[in-house]
C-alpha cells in the first residue's frame, strides 16, 4: 500500500485529481470507477474545475440505494449526475439500478457491465466501519455485485443527509468485493478524525472480513490518499 498523507481534504483532492488526470491523458485509464458520499466531493470539484476531456472515458459507480429514484435528490444516480455528469461529457455511465424489480438480475446485469468495461483506476471512499462501496463487516472477500441490508452504523453515518433516519434505505445494490479487487488500481480517500480507526485497521490490522478495506493489503497497487486527522491512528 502506498499511503499519501496530505494537510487537508482539499489538498488530498487535488493529489487523487493529478493521479486520474495523468492516466486519463496518457490513455492508461479508460474505465473509471466512481464512489459517492462527501469523501470525493472536493476530488469532482477538480475534475469540473480542470473540464477534463473524458469522452473516450467510461465510468461504472460502486453503490446505489435500494428503491430510490435516479431523480431522487438522495440517490446516487442525481449526485453523480449533480456533481460530474451534468458537467463532464463522459462516453458512457453505469450504475446499479436501485429500482429495478428483479435486483439479482440486475446483479447480474451490472457484472456483465464490469466484464465488459474492466475497471482502470477505482476511486474509493472509506466507511467508519471499515466498508467499501456498500460491503459492510462480515461481507465475503468473493463477493461480486449483491443486495446488501446496511447496518445501523452505515444508516447513522448516512442519515445526515437525510430529513429523517426513517427516510435512510435500509438496503442497496453494491459491487462486491472481488468486483472492487479486480481493478487495475485503487485509489482511496478518508478524510476526518471520524475515519482515523477505519483507516488504522485498514492499514495495520488483519485482513479480515470483519474490515472490509483490509482486503485491500492484498492488491498489487494500491494508494491510500489521507488528511492528517484520518491518520491520526496510523
Ligand atoms: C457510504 C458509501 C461509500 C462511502 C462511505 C463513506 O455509505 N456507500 O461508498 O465511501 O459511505 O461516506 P463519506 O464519504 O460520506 O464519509
Amino acid at each position: 500500500m502506498n499511503i499519501i498523507t496530505a494537510k487537508n481534504a482539499q489538498e488530498a483532492s487535488k493529489k487523487a485529481f493529478a493521479l486520474v488526470r495523468e492516466g486519463v491523458e496518457n490513455g492508461t485509464i479508460q474505465t473509471l470507477g466512481l464512489a459517492t458520499g462527501s469523501t470525493p466531493l472536493g476530488f469532482y470539484s477538480e475534475m469540473r474545475e480542470a473540464k477534463l476531456n473524458v469522452e473516450n472515458i467510461t465510468t461504472v459507480n460502486l453503490d446505489e440505494y435500494i428503491g430510490l429514484a435516479a431523480d431522487d435528490p438522495q440517490s446516487y444516480h442525481y449526485y453523480m449526475e449533480n456533481e460530474l455528469f451534468n458537467s463532464l461529457n463522459f462516453k458512457a455511465s453505469h450504475l446499479p439500478d436501485g429500482m429495478a424489480s428483479d435486483l439479482e438480475a440486475e446483479c447480474e446485469r451490472y457484472e456483465q457491465i464490469l466484464n465488459e468495461n474492466p475497471v482502470d483506476l477505482q476511486i474509493l471512499g472509506l466507511g467508519t466501519n471499515g466498508h467499501i462501496g456498500f460491503n459492510e463487516p462480515g461481507t465475503s472477500f468473493a463477493t461480486k455485485t449483491h443486495v446488501v441490508e446496511l447496518t445501523k452504523e452505515t444508516i447513522d453515518a448516512n442519515k445526515r443527509f437525510f430529513e429523517r433516519v426513517e427516510d435512510v434505505p435500509t438496503h442497496a445494490l453494491s459491487m462486491g468485493i472481488a468486483s472492487i479487487m479486480s481493478a487495475k488500481k485503487i485509489i482511496l480517500l478518508a478524510f476526518g478524525e471520524a475515519k482515523a480507526e477505519a483507516v488504522q485497521q485498514m492499514v495495520e490490522g488483519a485482513v479480515t472480513e470483519e474490515c472490509p478495506a483490509s482486503v485491500l493489503q492484498n492488491h498489487p497497487d494500491v494508494t491510500i490518499i489521507i488528511d492528517e486527522a484520518a491518520a491520526g491512528k496510523l
